[in-house]
């Protein structure tokens, strides 16, 4: 499933693994930026803040302001710092993304 997105793949003809994004099949391109990709398939909020539930997505692609936290198998992770693998199962973070 591709949604409208301002981001574009570079590669269209890199292998395609499917991940899970809430339940939902994305066909993402294997070993790619996972943050990068799931960009490139309309997802724009990774998760919402503790605070005040605003929502959030990447911002600095380089692990710094943690915007772009996801859950995969249950631990919070930067999908930034991570490579489209296939059958990946990624949730929003509960709480906000921090520690539980
Ligand atoms: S986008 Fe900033 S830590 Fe991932």
């Amino acid at each position: 499933m591709k949604t409208a997105s301002p981001f574009l793949e570079l590669d269209t003809a890199a292998p395609q693994g499917t991940v899970w994004f809430d339940g939902a099949p994305l066909d993402l391109p294997l070993g790619a930026n996972l943050a990068a990709a799931l960009l490139a398939a309309g997802v724009a909020v990774f998760r919402h803040t503790p605070a005040t539930g605003a929502p959030r997505g990447p911002f600095c692609m380089m692990g710094a302001c943690f915007d772009c936290l996801v859950e995969i198998d249950g631990v919070a992770r930067q999908a930034c710092m991570l490579e489209v693998a296939d059958g990946l199962r990624i949730t929003r973070p509960r709480g906000g993304g921090g520690q539980r």
